[in-house]
């Protein structure tokens, strides 16, 4: 039988500043159950996360631009409406990159079961999802994260920042946490027990400020912004330090040319390591990640939050909330 899938797609490329609403647009189209598509899934939560912002560009990237005019592939959780397949039953709770659309068909290598329900299904999207297992991989692959260290941590308040910020307690580190509202340094502070958490857009010299807070240095920073932030922390790190770069939000809508690391020279002498990476290397990687976040989740030793939108139609708004910091914790569209 024929069905009907909306769909959210994207206009225009957009090559520098922050998109708006009127880059995308909600469309239609015929879908079809047949031979080589034998499952049906209805969308209920979808993933808005940073990385599309590269989508939107014509440059290549990691991964290939969003086609105009179709739908903008994503993280979703949905479930099986109908299916042929002897593994995926109806009812059968299932993960896709099929994104920011409210149903699909597909075969059995597009999507994957996900077994346990006790944790909100949603939680796939966020700690024990894509978000989870980068701050777990960033922290102990690339990071080699130790008991008792001290823990720099930039946009603290979103999915990934505080999932790291809790995992490094979790280890009895100290940690540092940087966010943009103080909102979110209340949230940090008061219920997920950072020791140390700031609003950046109130930090005048962040050099002198972080040599106030955390006199000794950093061992470790887990950079998700980029900029002029992390030439700030290369500045206040100890000798054999380590900086994983996750993320460069910072950066991402610029509309003059990206800032560049002025101080190398600190790198040399203190024998930094700094490290880039992509979970997207990391996709088969899911023990010990799996076991450990859902240990954390069930003794509460991993808290996470959430900013819903409702509607697909609000997808293009939350993910330029995203951008702009109106999130706090995973930012979700719920349909
Ligand atoms: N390497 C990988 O494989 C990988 C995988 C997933 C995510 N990431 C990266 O990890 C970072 C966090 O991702 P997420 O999904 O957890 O998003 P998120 O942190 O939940 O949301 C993005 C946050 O970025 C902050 N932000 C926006 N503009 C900023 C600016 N100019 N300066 C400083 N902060 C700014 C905002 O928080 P504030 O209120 O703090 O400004 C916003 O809430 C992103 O850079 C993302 O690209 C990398």
């Amino acid at each position: 039988m024929t069905k009907t899938c909306k769909y959210v797609a994207l206009k225009n490329y957009i090559p520098q500043g922050l998109p708006t609403e009127d880059d995308f647009e909600i469309k239609t189209k015929e879908i079809k159950l047949n031979n080589k598509n034998n499952i049906h899934v209805l969308n209920s939560w979808i993933s808005v996360d940073p990385y599309m912002r590269a989508r939107m560009t014509e440059r290549k990237n990691y991964k290939p631009p969003f086609k105009l005019g179709e739908e903008m592939e994503g993280y979703a959780i949905g479930s099986v409406q109908e299916s042929d397949d002897d593994y995926f039953k109806i009812g059968d709770t299932v993960f896709s990159n099929f994104g920011m659309r409210d149903n699909f068909v597909c075969n059995s290598g597009q999507i994957k079961k996900i077994h346990s329900t006790d944790l909100p299904i949603q939680s796939y999207l966020g700690p024990l999802g894509m978000t989870g297992q980068t701050a777990y991989i960033g922290l102990f692959n690339y990071g080699k994260l130790k008991a008792g260290q001290s823990v720099l941590v930039s946009s603290a308040g979103g999915s990934v920042g505080s999932t790291v910020c809790q995992i490094a307690k979790n280890l009895g580190c100290t940690v540092y946490a940087s966010t943009g509202s103080d909102e979110k340094v209340k949230w940090l502070k008061n219920e997920l027990n950072v020791d140390h958490a700031f609003n950046y857009n109130k930090v005048e010299n962040l050099v002198l400020y972080f040599k106030e807070i955390c006199p000794e240095g950093f061992d470790l920073y887990f950079d998700n912004v980029g900029g002029d932030f992390l030439e700030s922390a290369i500045f206040r790190m100890k000798n054999f330090g380590r900086i994983v770069i996750c993320g460069r939000i910072s950066q991402m809508n610029v509309t003059s040319p990206p800032s560049g690391l002025k101080n190398m020279a600190h790198v040399l002498v203190k024998r930094l390591t700094i490290k880039g990476f992509l979970i997207f290397d990391h996709e088969n990687d899911n023990e010990p990640f799996e076991t450990d976040m859902k240990d954390w989740l069930k003794n509460n030793k991993i808290k996470f939050k959430e900013t819903v939108y409702e509607g697909l139609e609000n997808a293009p708004k939350a993910f330029i909330d995203l951008l702009n910091g109106k999130n706090i914790g995973k930012m979700l569209v719920k349909i």
